[in-house]
């Protein structure tokens, strides 16, 4: 209803809205959504979501979406914030929360970004769609599609966790396991699409998974009282998230929620796979790929991604940093991120946390700091 247009993330080109769209077609950059911020202030108050529905729609204003009824929802988004005080207090921290996306459908957050693009793709009258992914993002599409009535086609790496594929299956997915990587996998889905009539939503390759995404930092600004914390730990694999949230930090000051405060973001990744981390120590724009990507933490196996630049830019923007953690770091992490809090962590929310022990162990984090971890996805699927 708001769209004003999409742009261009690296060139600035403009694209009208309501056509279908991949990346940028000059500069084969992610198109990001504008809208039309001045009027949504205008119309829409914060309190007025006090009275709406319990998952990320409740931001329609600041959605893509046109139409009520192409909205494809199976509950997601509103995740619980929690105040992990039992945690907090093994690390001498008071204010430390954990935002715990297992709870979404599908169990992970892939589940956000997968609601607006199935949307959004059925309102722009899409019937096939194809991503490659590590697992979870491949759960969510087919859950997705299944829910409206489309038809998806996943790539996923032959090692993938089991749960994952199953979930994809039951779902009447057309599923192919890849002998290779991710990266592997797109490629495959890039090979194919215009003759099967695919359409490619790939991370960042369409300009709404990341809509979705976004809601994660709107969410954490009306849990919090329309205050942001002062650090967020948040694994990173295409980055999705990340970029979202600083994009949503950005809409909400614009519409007068929010003020200029930002938190630090901490992107975490494995150390078997940290392009974003290597091309921040080397004081790069843009990250190179990873060579022989290794980590247990599947959806942190991504060692080109395509929104690199703009990762980079909100990590450098916060004052934030780029920080690996090893294998067997992330196996003990996860286990205590779980034992002490109750949350069936994912090893990528375990690699976040660890990072978050290192930091505030050496004084990186202050002990008085607001932070929030992210829990993206549930440990149940790496489980069978
Ligand atoms: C549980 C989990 N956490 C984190 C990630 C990385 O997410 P992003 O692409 O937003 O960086 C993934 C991606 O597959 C994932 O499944
Ligand atoms: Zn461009």
């Amino acid at each position: 209803m708001h769209v004003k247009n999409l742009e261009c993330s690296f060139c600035h080109r403009e694209y009208e809205a309501r056509r279908v769209h991949n990346v940028c077609t000059e500069c084969g950059k992610p198109l990001l959504v504008r809208y039309d911020l001045q009027r949504i202030g205008k119309i829409l108050s914060r309190q007025v979501l006090y009275t709406r529905r319990s998952d990320l729609w409740r931001y329609r204003e600041v959605l893509p979406v046109r139409r009520e009824d192409n909205i494809v929802s199976l509950g997601e988004g509103w995740t619980p914030l929690h105040h992990v005080k039992n945690l907090g207090a093994a690390l001498g921290m008071t204010e430390l929360y954990v935002k715990d996306e297992s709870q979404n459908p599908t169990q992970s957050f892939k589940a956000r970004g997968m609601s607006v693009a199935v949307s959004m793709a059925k309102e722009l009258g899409i019937k096939k769609l194809a991503a490659p992914s590590a697992g979870n993002a491949a759960a969510a599409l087919a859950a997705y599609c299944a829910r409206a009535g489309l038809e998806a086609y996943l790539f996923m790496p032959r090692d993938t966790p089991r749960a994952n594929i199953i979930e994809c299956e039951v779902t009447g997915a057309h599923v192919t396991l890849v002998d290779g990587l991710i990266t592997d996998c797109g490629a495959e889905v890039a090979r194919r699409k215009d003759d099967e009539g695919w359409f490619d939503v790939s991370t960042l390759k369409e300009p709404y998974r990341v809509e979705g995404k976004k809601t994660l930092g709107y969410e954490l600004a009306e849990q919090s009282a329309w205050t942001l914390p002062d650090v967020i730990v948040y694994p990173t694999g295409g980055g999705t998230g990340l970029v979202g949230m600083w994009k949503a930090f950005d809409e909400m000051e614009a519409l007068g929620w929010i003020s200029d405060k930002r938190p630090r973001m901490i992107s975490v990744q494995a150390a078997g796979c940290a392009p974003i981390v290597r091309a921040l120590k080397e004081g790069s724009d843009r990250a190179t790929p990873w060579e022989n990507p290794r980590t247990h933490a599947a959806g942190l196996r991504v060692p080109g991604p395509l929104g690199d630049r703009l990762i980079l830019r909100a990590v450098r923007e916060s004052g934030g940093d780029a920080v690996a953690v090893s294998e067997e770091d992330i196996r003990t992490a996860t286990g205590e991120l779980t034992r002490r809090t109750g949350v069936d962590a994912a090893p990528e929310g375990g690699c976040a946390f660890a990072v978050l022990e290192q930091m505030a162990k050496d004084g990186r984090i202050g002990r008085d700091s607001e932070v929030v971890v992210f829990n993206t996805g549930s440990g149940s699927s790496y489980r069978t």
